[in-house]
């Protein structure tokens, strides 16, 4: 058998997105409430050992990029020493990460010396109090020295912006002329159903709506190539450094092409993130499974990926309310 991952639909997964908390240091309202959810306890989660050993698996079975999510990955204790262990790993092209911006100078040094290069930065708002309102923290300081930062060390940095029509509109061209000064890609998302709450609303603001709304303050757009898997649809402001994007991530028009699969911090295997978890890894690996069975079950997971996972309607009803900070985005 070949050492790949593929679906029904001749889709190859070599993309793993590895949630290694569901703790957070920020409070998103649409993520999750000031008092934060109901975290994992630590003998749930995957211990950093369990971790590098699943990801020699899917390495084993041809994932060739890794993604660190969280929750807030830079909240998690010795994560750069993992970060270190991961990079062990030879055949594994790419290791990027996923933060809110919590990376300390000195860390974004050693992300450097690893040799990791790209990150995606959550940022939903330029203006200070927009910041707060949406995070319930004052730190849109210390993330945006983070995000200077990167940049000056050259890492390839991508901002994401989930869209609010109450709360960051006014924020939307301040973030595309960003991009006139710095050579960051700057990501529109649309807002999805994962709050932890279970509440359901389809977005405004989708993503013909935000085009359509940029489009109408810019004389020009030059569309740019997009990645073969990217979940972007990509566009430059001529003459500007950078690029912007919007990710249909509630309208999904990019499942056709998805490489992802992902674990969450406690070993839930999911093909699809509307979908729900079809196995837990942590438990297999726990009852003393062999590589061999592992392998068996990452493949079985894989041969039930669904075309486009379930809609948001039979998500809630189908599924325990997640909120994305245990889902890892
Ligand atoms: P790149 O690897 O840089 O292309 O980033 P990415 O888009 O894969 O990762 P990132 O963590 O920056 O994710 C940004 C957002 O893209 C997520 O929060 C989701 O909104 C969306 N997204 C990523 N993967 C999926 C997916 O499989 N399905 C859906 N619906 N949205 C996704
Ligand atoms: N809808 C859309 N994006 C979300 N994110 C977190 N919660 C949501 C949501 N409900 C984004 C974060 C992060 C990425 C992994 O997911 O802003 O950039
Ligand atoms: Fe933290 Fe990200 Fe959730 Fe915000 S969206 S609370 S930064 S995990």
């Amino acid at each position: 058998m070949k050492n790949e991952l593929v679906d029904r639909y001749g889709r190859k997964l070599d993309y793993l997105r590895l949630s290694v908390t569901d703790r957070c240091n920020f409070r998103c309202y649409y993520c999750m409430p000031e008092e934060g959810i109901d975290f994992v306890q630590r003998k749930d989660l995957l211990t950093y050992e369990e971790l590098d050993y699943l990801t020699g698996i899917f390495v084993n079975l041809g994932v060739e990029k890794i993604r660190i999510t969280g929750g807030e990955p830079f909240v998690r204790k010795g994560i750069m020493d993992f970060l270190s262990t991961l990079t062990r790993h030879r055949t594994l092209k790419e290791i990027t990460l996923t933060s809110n911006g919590s990376i300390s100078e000195k860390q974004i040094q050693e992300l450097h010396r690893l040799g990791i290069h790209k990150i995606n930065i959550s940022l939903d708002a330029l203006d200070k109090q927009r910041f707060f309102e949406i995070t319930r923290r004052d730190k849109f300081d210390e993330v945006f020295a983070c995000i200077l930062n990167l940049l000056k060390l050259g890492f390839e940095v991508k901002l994401n912006c989930v869209v609010d029509g109450n709360k960051n509109i006014a924020d939307i061209i301040p973030f595309v002329k960003l991009t006139a000064h710095y050579p960051l890609s700057v990501r529109f998302l649309e807002e999805m159903p994962f709050n932890g709450t279970g509440k359901f609303e389809v977005p405004e603001w989708n993503h013909l709506a935000l085009y359509d709304y940029i489009s109408s303050h810019f004389t020009a757009i030059q569309k740019v190539q997009d990645g073969k898997n990217s979940t972007s649809v990509n566009y430059q402001i001529p003459g500007y450094q950078g690029t912007f994007g919007i990710i249909p991530a509630f309208s999904r028009t990019f499942c056709g092409t998805c490489n992802r699969i992902r674990l969450s911090a406690t070993g839930e295997l999911r093909t699809c993130l509307y979908g729900p978890a079809v196995t837990n890894l942590r438990d297999v690996l726990r009852s003393g499974a062999n590589e061999a069975s592992i392998k068996t079950e990452i493949r079985d997971a894989v041969a039930k990926k669904e075309k486009d996972g379930f809609d948001a309607e039979e998500l809630n009803a189908k599924t325990p309310k997640k909120s994305m900070s245990f889902l890892g985005g």
